[in-house]
């Protein structure tokens, strides 16, 4: 099935000074996968919320099928069949998985037959690249549920252009894998047209058949996957070669245990074990990496550590002090950390960057005096943060939830690793970052370890894993169930205890 799906003309938005889109054309064909990349802040999501609809173009335009239907509104993105995934999820958490597929479609009768709608759904699930347990509750599915289900939901409205703003972000590679495999096999099948947004050139390699590249706020060209290198795609982002950071691993010093858990228990929200018996420790000039699918319990792991989940059993050391995870601990002991999803967890979004990256010292001298707020030191303090990790646009003042998805990454990060840490503790740190700024976050988890920080990276990305780590434990089911070296660490092994298969997988 071949012929022009969807095409955005000369399309540009400007938000109060800032270019965001600066006339950006793009041609989305039918049953294929067109990648959209650039680096973070470039553009991407703007178009695409230009593209259905969620943002009025200042000018240009968006024109659906060969009858060149207009959109201009969400609703007409939507009654054309175009659906989209944000970089956010956008699930109701409290509801179940049918609840959610149900309840978002435009139109509903006002009395809902509940039985009626499971067994269509039910039926209608068969067909999709993926199933899910209609009943679950959706704040105990894992990230790569919710993301199935995201897709689901517009799946099940019948969209005839899908957008997907960063899909795979959230996903283990093979779960990447499965779903980007099943989405590209339903477009041939279906004619389905789908744009992709993603940092990953693997996943552009493998999965798409265009790739369009824009370049802050600009197009910079279009091309057929199999006719562009890698190396290009990267320079056509960036503009110029690129020569990555080399991570230097410095032979660490050895600075005795700066992080103890001990038989540690945390309950999940409705009370059912999420972490059983944990034990680790993390020396200073270290880097333990724990790798894991999504949902075994890092989460409840990193918002204990945080002080934000009550533990149920066991004890957490910090610097050899029994630790509570109170916020003067936090601060005596420079123990920082990093929870996923930072946009949610880590900040508050309408209060402006300045106020966010102020949140760890804000009640401390020269910030606070007297109780009072100092606002010039406060700025002062969060403009040279984000000079240093170039966060763009280099404003303090703007809230943080109208950065875009890398640079609310790179702002958290700058307030984490500023000052030195002596227990760092971190949870997919390069989750949406563009491949510059991977490279700058690993050299900086580095020097941070060697500079005596004590560093756990709880990551759903072995290769990071395999890169930074100095020990490499693995979590299945809230237990760690694996222990290796990056030296000896073999991703097969690894893998298959990720999955949570107990022993060694059988030779083949
Ligand atoms: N609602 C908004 N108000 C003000 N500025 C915005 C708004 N939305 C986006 N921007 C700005 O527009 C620019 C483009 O942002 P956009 O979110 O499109 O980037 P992106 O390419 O998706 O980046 P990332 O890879 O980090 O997700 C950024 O500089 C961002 O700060
Ligand atoms: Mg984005």
């Amino acid at each position: 099935m071949t012929g022009l799906a969807l095409e955005a003309i000369n399309v540009s938005k400007r938000f109060g000074d800032l270019q965001a889109l600066d006339r950006v054309s793009l041609k989305l064909k039918k049953g294929g996968i067109h990648a959209l990349l650039g680096e973070n802040g470039a553009g991407k999501s703007t178009l695409v919320k230009c593209i259905v609809g969620f943002y009025t173009p200042d000018e240009g335009e968006v024109l659906l099928g060969e009858h060149q239907q207009l959109i201009s509104n969400p609703r007409d993105a939507h009654d054309l069949g175009i659906g989209m995934v944000y970089q956010h999820f956008t699930l109701v958490p409290n509801m179940t998985v049918l609840e959610n597929l149900v309840l978002a479609r435009p139109r509903l009768p006002s009395i809902i037959d509940w039985n009626k709608e499971r067994m269509a759904i039910a039926e209608r699930m068969k067909g999709m690249p993926f199933q899910l347990p209609l009943d679950a509750p959706v704040n105990h599915l894992a990230a790569g549920e919710k993301q199935k289900l995201e897709i689901i939901k517009q799946l099940l409205l019948d969209v005839k252009v899908l957008i997907l703003d960063e899909p795979t972000s959230v996903l283990t590679p093979d779960e990447a894998d499965e779903v980007l495999g099943q989405i590209k096999d339903m477009a041939r099948r279906t004619g389905l047209a789908v744009l992709m947004i993603t940092h990953k050139f693997r996943e552009v390699v493998l999965y798409a058949d265009d790739v369009t590249v824009l370049r802050r706020g600009r197009y910079v060209g279009s091309e057929r996957v199999g006719d562009v290198s890698v190396e290009k795609m990267s320079e056509m982002m960036v503009g110029r070669e690129f020569s990555g950071t080399a991570l230097a691993r410095e032979p660490a010093a050895d600075q005795g245990v700066k992080l103890a858990i001990d038989a540690l228990t945390i309950e999940d929200d409705s009370g059912l074990p999420a972490v059983s018996n944990l034990s680790l420790t993390v020396k200073g000039g270290e880097i333990v990496g724990i790798a894991g699918v999504s949902g075994n319990g890092q989460r409840e792991l990193v918002e204990a550590l945080a002080g934000q989940r009550p533990t149920t059993g066991g004890e957490i050391r910090v610097m050899g002090e029994r630790y509570r995870g109170e916020r003067q601990e936090l601060l005596r002991h420079r123990f920082h950390c990093l929870p996923e999803e930072p946009l949610r967890n880590a900040s508050v979004s309408r209060m402006s960057v300045a106020e966010n990256l102020g949140f760890r010292c804000f009640d401390r001298p020269p910030h606070s005096i007297g109780g009072f707020l100092r606002r010039r030191a406060i700025n002062a303090y969060a403009q040279r943060l984000i000079a240093e990790f170039k966060v763009s646009p280099a404003n303090t003042a703007i809230p943080i939830g109208n950065l875009s998805g890398g640079n609310v990454q790179r702002a958290i990060l700058a307030r984490e690793l500023w000052d030195q840490p002596n227990v760092l503790v971190v949870a997919n740190p390069c989750f949406g970052l563009d491949f510059t700024a991977v490279a700058e976050i690993h050299a900086r988890l580095m020097a941070a370890r060697n500079a005596g920080a004590a560093v756990l990276l709880i990551s759903e990305d072995l290769d990071e894993i395999i890169e930074l780590a100095d020990r490499i434990d693995v979590i299945s089911d809230g237990r760690l169930v694996y222990e290796t070296t990056p030296q000896a660490a073999d991703p097969i092994v690894i893998g298959h205890h990720m999955a949570g298969h107990a022993g060694e997988p059988h030779a083949h």
